[in-house]
């Protein structure tokens, strides 16, 4: 396995506080570097603005200091001295005191792991995949420091995430990262990404094999190759790109765009300006991106693959359509 860490020293040293903390110790040394745009553009579900500004980062980061840390639900410890158990698993689910969207569907049960992500779903078992979710860093992380941990904070219309201190698994704990970073994920579908602390490049973790994934997944119900599930937002491909590197300072904003699921009728559906091609398929009542979200396996056995109902045929179509819904139980068989 051929891998080159690239090692870079960064000696930016910023201490991203919350804005409305009274104290702020004389050992941040919050180093001035102007507010730099690293990325702004569509990304089909979202869109997906990252800037490099400590200022915007700071009056983003909520003071978690009074939260407790999360204590886990469900923990496989894992060997520290070796190689990863690929069953390492540390998970907390939690119920949110909201409907967060998240692709078109509204979301309440979650699951935290240790792993740098937010899975979009309840996680009950160990070995049960997690292949919905809001990642800010997605990859092997360490707890093997006392002040390791995870916080979390429902505020009523918003749900915040922080990991602290956290370091990478083998062969990246070579290098301390000691990692704090924040998500929160707004009522209205909006995903925040604010990295407060990383001792050093994130680059060095991007690599083919073990990839560090900085972004977002649905794939529930997908089936196909796994290689190329639908659904994925990995912005570290745009990192390596475009000279995005993350690190201290680094926020990443991720405002929800309509998708297919969330238009009801024939026509809404039929007309909607997405990033996808929006089609309702009349056996199912659904709309859908040509059948690519949750709903494939109905998808394809509806007969809609070859008889639906598009912008180019909605006005002859739609009413028929609609009088189908009237009579027809969509009820596919498996
Ligand atoms: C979330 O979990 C609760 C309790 O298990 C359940 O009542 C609720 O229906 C779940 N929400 C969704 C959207 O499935
Ligand atoms: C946590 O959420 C509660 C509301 O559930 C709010 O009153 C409190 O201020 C929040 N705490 C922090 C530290 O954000
Ligand atoms: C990690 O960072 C925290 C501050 O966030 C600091 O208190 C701690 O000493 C650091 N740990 C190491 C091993 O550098
Ligand atoms: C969603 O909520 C966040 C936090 O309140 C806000 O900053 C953002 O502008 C909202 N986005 C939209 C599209 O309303
Ligand atoms: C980030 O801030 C920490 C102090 O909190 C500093 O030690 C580290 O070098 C900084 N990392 C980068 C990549 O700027
Ligand atoms: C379908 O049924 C609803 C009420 O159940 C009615 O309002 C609507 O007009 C019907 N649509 C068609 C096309 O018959």
């Amino acid at each position: 396995m051929a891998r080159i860490l690239k090692l870079f020293a960064i000696v930016i040293s910023i201490l991203v506080k919350c804005s409305s903390c009274e104290k702020v110790s004389s050992s941040d040394n919050i180093k001035d570097e102007p507010p730099k745009i690293l990325f702004d553009s569509d990304e089909n579900y979202f869109h997906v603005r990252a800037v490099r500004d400590v200022n915007f980062a700071k009056s983003l980061w909520v003071n978690m200091d009074s939260i407790e840390k999360t204590s886990f639900d469900r923990v496989w410890q894992p060997p520290y001295d070796e190689q990863l158990a690929p069953t390492l698993r540390y998970l907390k689910s939690v119920q949110l005191s909201f409907y967060f969207p998240f692709y078109g569907y509204l979301t309440d049960n979650i699951t935290l792991d240790i792993d740098g992500r937010i899975c979009m779903k309840k996680i009950t078992y160990r070995n049960e995949k997690c292949n919905s979710f809001v990642a800010p860093l997605a990859t092997k992380l360490s707890f093997r420091k006392d002040e390791s941990y995870i916080k979390y904070n429902d505020t009523g219309n918003s749900f915040v995430v922080q990991w602290g201190n956290v370091d990478l698994y083998p062969p990246f704990y070579l290098e301390e990262q000691n990692v704090t970073m924040q998500v929160t994920l707004h009522e209205n579908g909006t995903i925040v990404f604010v990295y407060r602390q990383i001792l050093s490049s994130l680059f060095a973790i991007f690599d083919d094999d073990i990839a560090g994934t900085i972004g977002t997944r649905d794939s529930k119900g997908y089936i196909g190759n796994d290689e190329h599930p639908y659904g994925v937002i990995a912005l570290q491909e745009r990192i390596l790109n475009k000279d995005f590197d993350v690190k201290n300072g680094t926020v990443i904003v991720m405002s929800s765009l309509p998708t297919c699921n969330w238009f009801t009728s024939c026509e809404l559906c039929a007309i909607s300006k997405t990033n996808f091609k929006c089609v309702w398929c009349p056996q199912l009542n659904r709309c859908t991106n040509n059948g690519i979200d949750r709903g494939v396996k109905e998808w394809l056995s509806s007969g809609c693959v070859n008889d639906h109902v598009s912008s180019i045929d909605y006005a002859q179509k739609c009413n028929k359509a609609d009088e189908l819904e009237n009579t027809t139980i969509a009820e596919p068989s498996a």
